[in-house]
């Protein structure tokens, strides 16, 4: 049996505490975890993906999570895979409503390369209503409840959007 190498790939546009969650549970499971800045052609983003990469290093670190890699892709999760020998891509939902996009990815990406395998995780219960894209829409009112980011993330978002009120 090889050893399992794994990546985690999103756009963590921002890192939250759902994201953080499953690289704690994968770190534990695989012999090395690559949380992968990858491209979403449907997304814009806030930060870019340098500042993006920091956050998490900073995060992983803190942690201390020491096989944990923080990288980024240009181009195909597959490609990178194979570049970078590894054979797992740790993916995770949260709702019974992501599986169809899950599967469809995991199709394609085992197409694409078929020795890939995707292994996908549920996300805690307290957890599932975090999104990134929730936390983006909250920015506009300048509220963030509790507990959805760490402080290091938090204290990234006000220093471009200003104080964030956690409650009223
Ligand atoms: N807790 C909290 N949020 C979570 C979560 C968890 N445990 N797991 C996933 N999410 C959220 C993410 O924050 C993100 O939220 P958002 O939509 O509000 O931003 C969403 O679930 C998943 O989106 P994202 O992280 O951007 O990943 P994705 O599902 O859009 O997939 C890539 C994006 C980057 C992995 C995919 O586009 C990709 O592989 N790109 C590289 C190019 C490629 O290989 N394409 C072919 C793929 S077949």
């Amino acid at each position: 049996v090889k050893p399992m190498k794994a990546i985690f790939a999103g756009s963590f546009d921002p890192p939250t505490w759902g994201h953080l969650d499953i690289i704690k549970r994968g770190s534990g499971m695989f012999e090395e975890l690559r949380i992968v800045l990858a491209r979403n052609i449907r997304k814009e983003t806030i930060f870019s993906p340098e500042e993006r990469q920091e956050m998490l290093r900073r995060l992983v670190s803190d942690l201390g999570l020491s096989n944990v890699v923080v990288d980024l892709c240009g181009g195909l999760l597959a490609d990178y895979a194979v570049e970078h020998s590894c054979n797992v891509l740790l993916r995770s939902v949260r709702t019974l409503t992501e599986i169809p996009y899950e599967q469809g990815m995991a199709t394609m990406n085992q197409r694409l390369q078929p020795s890939l395998e995707t292994i996908v995780m549920f996300s805690k219960p307290e957890l599932q209503d975090i999104s990134s894209s929730t936390v983006r829409e909250l920015l506009a009112w300048r509220r963030l409840p509790p507990a959805i980011v760490p402080e290091l993330v938090q204290k990234e978002l006000e220093k471009r959007y200003g104080p964030l009120l956690q409650q009223t």
